[in-house]
């Protein structure tokens, strides 16, 4: 099934991701492309749209990125935001300035008025709060536009030629601080450029199995699984396609969550495939002991997880090809679009070096996360599998403060299931990105029942996000962190005390170490 696509060209700007979601959001195929990409390269692509991006420059500056104007001569609607309104301006005759002082320069939340016969905001309130964040002004709109949006500020928000399907608008509607801004998106995809809304995950998983038939024919898979999202779900589209000519790898390195390596082994048992787990908790265990320092046990953890998985590869042979779990974002940010070679650091430590193939195949190499967690769903892989928050590859390692010993795990793996699971209870998931539980290194004296105790301190860590760059702590409702705490001191030995981390990200890092 080929499906209609948009393109989003970008041009710098710090929401362009988010513009990509949206489009998808609304059933539509789209593409982040550098706005430097070759003119040919595009119309190739055949788009029923395209989205100019909003950016940090301002138009009217030579070195700022610009668009040959050949872009408006094919007959295919254009969207432009903030920075690709104005440029949308800029290169059909229009002119742009930068804005005076106290006038129509607009930063964060603003009332915003629409006319509502124009197409983008068909069926949409006549007012709403927009975002806006531009230093620039369209003094003149080009000839064949109107205006179709103001604000107290501006008169010109937003500017549209119906007659050709050029739109551009000053805010983001991309962003969620815009009222109906998805809306606006949809119309533009639906209404202006005539989608279908051919894009589905479903749709997605027929035309990818198909695909990997075609393309690895009789050929062996090698995928190292580590029972995080990307992997998990890149394994079982392989699966799906090429049954037991896939090998996974599973190295269980014993710094897992309690139960994890079961969950994971269990939900490839429904697939006719080769599925190798390694029990490597001692070896593992082994090279850490008396290793207190973070960077160390970080890469004594990385070191020993390439030696084992090469040790497993060598005993299945010739491999033809090596699949990754590399998602879109991998692909955008990496910019040149070479997300492979970025991917083997970041995931899998470099193992492409070590182990013999022709290709490596990427199955989610266009997908978002929110698109791969539903193509697990639609693969039916457990739901607590797909919905599973990041964890990071050295594991509880970096949640164990010190030194490591078993029986600490063992303590940090109750306590943080007992975390898990009354967050669950009360239903506040959704509120959080990452939460879980860390065993400080820190001993302090308490009392239970008559006797002293002199045992460790637990930590509870969880916090909100959208990048992981940057985060917030939870205001997680006092009632349940009393919940959690009562449970924990009276059913895991060894804690005799709770403390819940109030630091964001900066000052402090999500994980402890
Ligand atoms: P920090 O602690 O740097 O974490 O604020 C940011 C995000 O990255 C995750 N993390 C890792 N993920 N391998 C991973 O795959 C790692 O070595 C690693 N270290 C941290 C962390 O869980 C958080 O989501």
């Amino acid at each position: 099934m080929s499906h209609q696509t948009v393109i989003i060209l970008d041009f710098g700007g710090q929401y362009n991701q988010l513009i990509a979601r949206r489009v998808r959001e609304c059933g539509v195929y789209c593409e982040v492309k550098p706005c430097t990409t070759p003119l040919a390269e595009l119309r190739a692509m055949d788009p029923i749209g395209i989205i100019f991006t909003g950016g940090p420059n301002s138009v009217y500056l030579e070195t700022s990125p610009h668009v040959d104007p050949e872009i408006f001569t094919w007959g295919v609607p254009v969207l432009g935001i903030c920075y690709g309104c104005q440029l949308i301006a800029h290169t059909l005759g229009g002119k742009v300035v930068a804005a005076a002082e106290d006038s129509a320069r607009e930063y964060g939340k603003t009332e915003t008025y629409f006319d509502t016969s124009c197409k983008l905001f068909k069926g949409l309130p006549g007012r709403g709060i927009t975002w806006m964040s531009h230093g620039d002004y369209m003094e003149e709109v080009p000839e064949g536009f109107i205006l179709t949006a103001r604000s107290e500020a501006c008169p010109n928000v937003a500017i549209a030629d119906e007659a050709r399907g050029f739109y551009g608008v000053q805010y983001h509607p991309e962003v969620n601080h815009t009222e109906h801004g998805t809306d606006m998106i949809h119309n533009f995809l639906y209404e202006v450029c005539g989608a279908v809304g051919d894009w589905s995950m479903s749709g997605y998983k027929e035309t990818a199995v198909r695909r990997l038939r075609e393309k690895i024919g009789n050929g062996k898979v090698l995928l190292a699984l580590s029972g995080g999202v990307d992997s998990s779900v890149a394994a079982a589209l392989l699966a799906e396609a090429v049954g037991n000519q896939l090998t996974c790898v599973f190295v269980d390195h014993g710094l897992m969550r309690l139960d994890e390596g079961d969950e994971v082994e269990a939900a490839f048992s429904q697939w006719d495939i080769r599925f190798v787990r390694v029990n490597a908790e001692s070896l593992f265990l082994e090279k850490l002991s008396h290793i207190a320092e973070p960077e160390a046990k970080r890469k004594i953890i990385g070191e020993e997880f390439i030696r084992v998985f090469e040790a497993e590869a060598k005993k299945i042979g010739q491999v033809d090809y090596l699949a990754q779990g590399t998602i879109y974002p991998d692909v955008i940010e990496s910019g040149a679009g070479d997300a492979a070679v970025i991917k083997s650091h970041h995931n899998v430590g470099g193992l492409p070096a070590c182990v013999d193939f022709k290709e490596i195949v990427e199955p989610l190499r266009l997908l978002f996360k929110d698109e791969v967690r539903q193509l697990g769903r639609e693969l039916a892989l457990p739901e607590y599998l797909v919905s599973r928050q990041p964890f990071p590859g050295p594991g509880l390692a970096v949640r164990c403060m010190g030194e490591i010993t078993k029986e600490k795990l063992d303590t940090l793996r109750l306590a943080d299931f007992i975390f898990r699971d009354e967050i669950a209870k009360a239903a506040l998931e959704e509120t959080m990105d990452q939460y879980f539980a860390v065993l400080t290194n820190m001993r302090s004296v308490g009392v239970q029942g008559d006797g002293r105790t002199y045992d460790y301190t637990l930590a509870l860590r969880s916090v909100t996000t959208t990048d992981f760059m940057t985060a917030d702590w939870t205001r997680i409702p006092y009632e349940v962190l009393d919940r959690v705490s009562v449970r924990i001191v009276n059913q895991v030995p060894h804690i005799n005390r709770i403390v819940y981390d109030i630091t964001s990200k900066p000052p402090a890092t999500i994980e402890w170490e």
